[in-house]
């Protein structure tokens, strides 16, 4: 069906390239939009809410008597040239040659872009294209193959969580209950991760909505943009996960969902609830709904200081899901993490191991309130500094390991601006203890640093501070 329902508002959309100038010159009287897609050659004409031209349409298209005259953008802008202000008058101008609308609408039919038939004294026309099923207007035609994520490494569970995680997701539909999981945990302890390897292993497009204060529906939802000077709706990646559960599971992560504001809030639970539905108002208030029992929905929330976390309602919380907080892999198991470092980087396993031996120093003192030390070191920068450390040793650079401290960990995740964060000299004496004269090839060698370690720490010439500092 056709659906001319619901005002598309010129001011502040490029919707109507050629027609915005015009638009703007006369708003509010008129009302413009194009009937369903930007390459539909026709326009809707809608009064104004206070004026009406029911009595202009009756015979063109019974399902506009009420509120709409279709036009051609040439009979628009004629009519606007001719002097015509208001929507009733533009309507009228252009309602006196009816035949000519009629013609246009059968030229359309029968080049196939619109269907005809008979319905008493007129014609009903509807749209054929690959979105008429349900008079959508969102593109639907995707290849979700394409979204699925690939050559994700494997996801190494901290504690139960991804046996839980899976049972919740492979057993929703027997147990009539919608998969929404809620990960808690700090930065970097691979919460996102997580949700692509479950995507992967599920065969499921995957689709990311980092969630910021300035977050808005447009995000979520799509917005209009200019292509090649053409105006076109694209799609935002929460419609597309409610389109793609239509065919099969999709995985929706809403990263830090505690920070939406209300509005977008409420976008976002409109499509966690039963009906995972959406309602794009920018397209004259569409309802896009897809398949609950398909959209596994993985929300996190990061935890520590320096996140200001917005407790959520408890309401809320239930459409969310249950909860599992996650740690550093390290924290739990050591030789987890000293695999998944050794794995992912050309580094030794020996040096591996003794890098999350340090981070878990880090981290226990972080996790004690006595200290002053505000974050524990994620397995995303253990991942860097492995990485940089095992360049800086193949470029022959002295103290590779204590470098890539700096560069890796320290400066970045423990320094904003000129300001040092709370317990930056803590992390680097700490490193300092665990790393301080290894020779550099130690860090690609098992055996270099086993015989190092062996000499229970040799001496060292180089400055310490200068290397870390
Ligand atoms: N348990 C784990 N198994 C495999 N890889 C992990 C694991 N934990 C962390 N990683 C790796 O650490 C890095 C950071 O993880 P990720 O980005 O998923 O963290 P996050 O919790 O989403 O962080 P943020 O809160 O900053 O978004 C990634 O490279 C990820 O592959
Ligand atoms: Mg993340």
């Amino acid at each position: 069906m056709v659906d001319g329902s619901g005002p598309f508002e010129p001011r502040g959309q490029p919707h109507y390239t050629d027609l915005t100038g015009l638009m703007y010159a006369h708003y509010p009287p008129v009302w413009v939009s194009s009937m369903v897609s930007t390459e539909s050659p026709l326009y809707q004409i809608r009064p104004t809410p206070a004026v009406s031209i029911d009595d202009h349409t009756d015979d063109l298209n019974h399902d506009y008597q009420t509120t709409h005259i279709m036009a051609t953008r040439d009979d628009i802008i004629q009519a606007i040239g001719n002097g015509n202000s208001t929507a009733t008058a533009i309507a009228e101008a252009i309602d006196k040659d009816r035949s000519h609308i009629a013609r246009e609408l059968k030229a359309m039919s029968d080049e196939g872009t619109l269907t005809r038939t008979k319905q008493g004294r007129s014609y009903h026309y509807d749209f054929v294209d690959d979105r008429s099923e349900d008079g959508l207007s969102v593109h639907k035609g995707y290849a979700w193959n394409e979204w699925v994520p690939e050559d994700v490494p494997e996801y190494i569970p901290s504690k139960r969580e991804y046996a839980e995680i899976r049972a919740e997701v492979d057993h929703r539909e027997t147990a009539d209950n919608p998969a929404h999981i809620r990960l808690t945990g700090p930065t970097g302890c691979g919460k996102t991760h997580l949700a692509r390897a479950l995507a992967q292993e599920l065969e499921a497009p995957f689709f990311d909505i980092s969630v910021k204060w300035a977050t808005d529906t447009t995000d979520l939802l799509g917005r209009f943009v200019l292509v090649d000077g053409e105006t076109q709706w694209i799609n935002g990646p929460l419609t597309k996960a409610i389109l793609a559960s239509r065919e099969r599971p999709a995985v929706l992560l809403l990263d830090e969902i505690n920070r939406a504001r209300p509005e977008t809030k409420s976008a976002l639970y409109e499509a966690l609830d039963d009906r995972a539905q959406i309602t794009i108002d920018a397209l004259g208030g569409e309802v896009v709904g897809g398949e609950a029992v398909n959209l596994v929905v993985i929300s996190t929330m990061n935890v520590g200081q320096g996140h200001h976390v917005e407790e959520l309602d408890l309401a809320e919380q239930r459409r969310l899901g249950n909860r599992w907080s996650i740690d550093f892999l390290g924290v739990n198991h050591p030789d987890r993490e000293a695999r998944l470092i050794a794995d992912r980087t050309p580094v030794s396993a020996m040096f591996a191991a003794r890098l999350v031996e340090a981070a878990n120093k880090v981290r226990r003192l972080a996790n004690d309130h006595d200290e002053q030390l505000s974050r524990g070191i994620p397995t995303g920068l253990l991942l860097e500094l492995a990485a940089s450390a095992y360049k800086y040793a193949q470029a022959g650079l002295e103290d590779a390991a204590l470098r890539a401290t700096r560069t890796a960990v320290v400066d970045p995740y423990y320094q904003r601006g000129d300001r040092e964060i709370t317990g930056r000299d803590t992390v680097v004496s700490t490193f300092r203890s665990f790393f301080e004269g290894m020779p550099s090839e130690a860090v690609v060698e098992n055996a270099e640093l086993q015989a190092w370690a062996d000499e229970d720490i040799a001496e060292t010439d180089v400055d310490p501070e200068e290397a870390v500092g």
